[in-house]
């Protein structure tokens, strides 16, 4: 038998390949599948690149290889698939020497970022999960950055939605925002579900059409605004759009950018229960993480949402019993004044956890004057939107659980309002933004019936467990259903025994992974991290975390079923066997 040299296998004879029509071979770390078809010898890796069936069990045609699994078609000589939900399969290199059939193990090279850059775009396109998560994972083991997929998303999510900026975008703001605090092996599989969420609501859309700016030589900030608010006001959201298309061309600094899309997600009293401050400062947040650059594509698709916004001075509960409509306009129109006559004493102000119990009481009118004279005394925007933060976050704490289960998206809506507003004076900290401190406090008021009874927070008292089993202990908890005083008791005594903060992040972003979460649950863990980042170590961040558990543990176990997609393409992405 002569022998190729560099490890080639051998497949035996030409005359026996032809009798049985397809042989296995192993080599190489593959197993092989080698076919002879119309006289001619065709090697595929024999697990399927669906879901791992052996395709030596496959059947071949017209030179179609079918996988007899999920009838995915593969053309043999190429390994291409005319079915996307599958992948192309891997072919290797065949000679026929005097009679005898020889196999090159090693695969033609391929371009892997390449690659599954190209699937991750027809997994979105044609909203296939598996395909998806195989990306997630192919990107990741290629060395690509985190941004390469986010960028796929984000660019797949403001096209193809007539909608414009939606949940699903701001969960994959979420994923992009939570990696860092992520074990490393959880990341691909927090990209899978903020992509897969982008793909699903994108799914049978109409796309959005973009519009042309303006032929104009405007490079004032200030007419900009002005056009883009007026616009917003009178819900006109293509005109909105173009201004905004044309601002972001013409060069207007992002400052100012932000300025003007936040004072028109301002101009009327908590547009949309707070979703529309929220999804603009996911969009901000977008652009932190893949540039400025992508501000033309992100950010006119926030216009649509913020033209057609509810405005809550139209909602009855805001007028009824009480006008608390009245009194929000009251606030902001006294606001300019009151930042004046603060001016003098910034940088004094340490009142936060004072004013957020301020923010907790039944009384509308005490709790708009604690905020004046907050802002009266020197507190900064940051520091106000930190308070409202704090607040949001204890009222989700107290929760109890004698309210109605839906009860948790109310306390939710808030929280993330809160948080988006505090993030949002962070980077664009204006008299106009600061309104909203009036609009997500009074938010806070109106979810007072939920803490009747309030739910006590647990008593301070260290752990006894070493702190990897104390985490351990909390991944247990969740896997039995309304173990919220359990969990909110565990994260406590984690914290007061002083555990490591990154490690009890990276335990609670699991938490919420292995769930089928949605919306709420990527915002409430995108929004705990942010605020307990900048409050280890304080009463504030242990409120925090406590809120964080007792809303994981009401929401969980969940069927896990997206999971199972995730550890399907896991096995495969590993090279496990799935079949056998
Ligand atoms: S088509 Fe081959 S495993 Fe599904």
């Amino acid at each position: 038998m002569s022998a190729p040299a560099n490890g080639h296998i051998n497949a035996g004879t030409m005359d026996q390949l032809k009798e049985r029509g397809c042989t296995v071979v192993t080599g190489g770390g593959h197993a092989i599948a080698v076919f002879c078809h119309d006289g001619q010898v065709y090697a595929v890796d024999n697990r399927c690149p669906h879901m791992g069936f052996p395709l030596d069990r496959g059947s071949v045609k017209d030179g179609i290889l079918t996988c007899h699994w999920h009838h995915a078609r593969f053309e043999l000589s190429s390994g291409g698939t005319f079915n996307p939900f599958a992948d192309d399969v891997r072919t290797f290199p065949v000679e026929v020497v005097e009679g005898q059939v020889w196999i090159d193990p090693v695969p033609p090279p391929r371009d892997e970022a390449g690659h599954w850059r190209r699937r991750l775009e027809d997994g979105m396109e044609h909203n296939l999960r598996l395909v998806i998560a195989k990306a997630a994972l192919g990107l990741q083991s290629a060395g690509a950055d985190y941004r390469e997929p986010l960028g796929i998303g984000a660019r797949f999510g403001t096209t193809y939605s007539a909608a414009g900026w939606g949940a699903a975008m701001s969960m994959l703001t979420c994923t992009a925002n939570m990696l860092p605090h992520l074990h490393e092996e959880d990341r691909p599989r927090a990209l899978y579900l903020g992509l897969l969420h982008v793909a699903r609501e994108c799914a049978g859309r109409a796309p959005r059409f973009t519009v042309d700016p303006l032929p104009t030589s405007e490079t004032r900030p200030e007419v900009f605004a002005g056009w883009f608010r007026n616009f917003i006001n009178v819900r006109d959201d293509e005109g909105a759009e173009r201004c905004l298309v044309t601002a972001i061309e013409r060069g207007v600094p992002r400052e100012d950018i932000a300025g003007m899309i936040f004072a028109a997600a301002t101009d009327h009293i908590y547009l949309d229960g707070g979703h529309v401050v929220d999804y603009a400062n996911k969009a901000f947040e977008l652009l932190d993480h893949l540039g400025w650059d992508m501000a033309g594509q992100a950010l006119p698709s926030l216009v649509h949402g913020m033209a057609r916004a509810r405005r809550s001075q139209e909602l009855s509960q805001w007028r009824d019993p009480v006008d608390l409509a009245s009194m929000v306009w009251q606030a902001r129109d006294e606001l300019p004044e009151l930042l004046e006559r603060g001016s003098a004493h910034t940088g004094s102000w340490d009142g936060e956890d004072a004013l957020a119990d301020a923010i907790l009481l039944d009384s509308p009118d005490e709790i708009i004057d604690a905020l004046k004279q907050a802002v009266l005394h020197g507190a900064t925007p940051q520091q106000l939107g930190a308070a409202v933060a704090h607040a949001a976050f204890l009222r989700m704490a107290r929760f109890h659980t004698s309210n109605e289960f839906r009860d948790w998206d109310t306390v939710h809506n808030t929280l993330t309002a809160a948080n988006a507003l505090h993030q949002a004076l962070k980077r664009t900290p204006t008299p106009e933004l600061l309104r909203g401190v009036f609009d997500v406090a009074v938010s806070i008021y109106l979810d007072r019936f939920l803490n009747m009874p309030a739910q006590r927070l647990p008593d301070p008292a260290p752990a006894s467990l070493p702190a990897g089993d104390q985490l351990d202990q909390l991944l247990d908890l969740v896997d039995s259903r309304q173990q919220v005083e359990e969990c909110a008791q565990a994260v406590s005594g984690y914290l007061d025994s002083v555990g490591p903060p990154g490690d009890l992040m990276a335990t609670m972003g699991r938490m919420m992974l292995r769930e089928d979460s949605g919306f709420h649950l990527f915002q409430i863990v995108d929004a705990a991290f942010k605020q307990f980042q900048e409050r280890q170590g304080t009463q504030s961040g242990r409120h925090v975390m406590i809120g964080l558990a007792r809303f994981l543990a009401a929401h969980s176990p969940t069927p896990r079923a997206e999971g199972q997609t995730y550890q399907i393409a896991l096995r495969l992405h590993r090279g496990e066997d799935m079949h056998e």
